[in-house]
């Protein structure tokens, strides 16, 4: 017996991406650069080798699910620091649970949030960027909600126009999931956009999820945050929670690493379900985390090499492919037309390795894909790699 909800889902991206360029040789001599996926190569910074090692002892630990007091707080500092909150506005035991990557947290909201049914017997949906994380389609479909997609392209500055929704559509909706930075299009979401999709989440009993796992790479302004929206709009944290990692800030996806932040009657109910789903950070992974949330001087350190890679991008780039410079995260999202087929050629022809369109996005109701038209192009490597690569792509395409 199966899960007949998993028949909604496409293979992931990655997979689809192998199964495209099967049998397809890259030119021989050529060095591959992998560029497809997002997974930051500036190599971890050396704390993490440190505090594993001086937590050794812990490796015999059940981690609490809650997390350690120490990694708690250091994440409720780091988030008063950097948006500007007031002493004391969040509390590090009330407002705040680590997790271990915010994939699996992401997952876990649809089962936290959606209910089997709405008061008036219809499904409930969850309202979802296209293109998007795959992921949010998980957390929607396999906690039996209807994805609602919607299209964020260059017409609305690359994220969901929100305030076309009716009301309607927010009462159905049991989540609403926003990426900022988004991935793959580097959108920030404004001060006002954030407030208008809190207060629309509050008057229609939705739970915004605001994915901000790339806050800290951005060219130059610091996004907004939504727990710091929520100060200034009053209501406390009603209704709010923030995803936050240490994958892309740190350079260390494999450290499986984040938080999630907001509505302390949501953290409740989430630790509660993460004691039956289990997936937490081990001790001295625990340990490692605290430290990176107490450092920033790694971070500016990536986010200088991203601009210095961004440069160059726009050096070679610049009028041509829709290349634009985006505001935050690590991605180009370049219009080639057929984004499967461009990546095909990419590879085939210069060895360099990029994500199609169409394998983060999906049809909307009206049959068009945004993504089709797009590749994207994960500027995770080092600066000289990432040059070739960007030379090697304006031969080809
Ligand atoms: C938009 C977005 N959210 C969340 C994640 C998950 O990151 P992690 O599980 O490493 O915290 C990713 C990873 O690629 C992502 O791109």
């Amino acid at each position: 017996m199966l899960n007949p909800r998993l028949d909604e889902f496409t293979d992931f991206p990655f997979q689809r991406l192998r199964d495209l360029i099967a049998g397809v040789e890259p030119p021989s001599g050529l060095e591959p650069i992998l560029l497809s996926l997002g997974e930051p190569q500036h190599g971890a910074p050396p704390m993490i080798a440190e505090a594993v090692a001086a937590n050794a002892h812990l490796w015999g630990k059940y981690p609490p699910a809650e997390g350690t007091p120490e990694l708690r707080s250091a994440i409720a500092d780091w988030l008063t620091r950097r948006y500007a909150l007031k002493p004391g506005f969040i509390d590090a035991d009330r407002h705040i649970i680590p997790v271990a990557g915010t994939k699996e947290a992401l997952f876990l909201a649809g089962l936290l949030v959606v209910p089997p049914t709405l008061p008036d017997g219809r499904q409930p949906t969850v309202i979802q960027p296209n293109p998007f994380y795959n992921v949010y389609l998980g957390a929607a479909v396999m906690a039996g909600a209807e994805p609602l997609l919607m299209p964020a392209d260059a017409s609305t500055g690359f994220l969901p126009d929100i305030r076309a929704l009716s009301n309607d559509d927010w009462r159905r909706a049991a989540m609403m999931i926003l990426c900022t930075p988004s991935n793959p299009q580097g959108a920030i979401a404004g001060v006002d956009y954030l407030a208008y999709a809190i207060e629309k989440a509050r008057a229609h009993d939705t739970v915004l999820v605001v994915d901000e796992c790339y806050a800290e790479i951005y060219d130059r302004e610091p996004p907004p945050g939504a727990l710091a929206v929520c100060q200034s709009l009053g209501g406390g944290f009603n209704n709010v929670l923030v995803f936050h990692s240490l994958s892309k800030r740190s350079s260390a996806p494999g450290l499986r690493s984040g938080f999630v932040a907001g509505d302390p009657e949501l953290i409740r109910a989430f630790k509660r379900l993460r004691n039956y789903a289990s997936p937490t950070i081990p001790v001295p992974i625990m340990a490692a985390s605290t430290a990176l949330w107490r450092d920033e001087g790694h971070v500016e350190a990536n986010r200088s090499l991203y601009r210095a890679k961004f440069d160059l991008a726009e050096q070679r780039l610049a009028g041509r492919l829709g290349f634009y410079r985006p505001a935050g995260g690590f991605f180009l999202w370049l219009d080639v037309g057929d984004g499967e087929a461009a990546a095909k050629r990419l590879w085939a022809e210069a060895a360099v390795r990029v994500l199609p369109g169409a394998y983060v996005s999906r049809d909307d109701a009206t049959g068009a894909n945004p993504g089709q038209p797009f590749i994207r192009v994960a500027l995770v490597g080092d600066v000289d790699s990432t040059s070739q690569a960007l030379e090697r792509l304006v031969q080809v395409l």
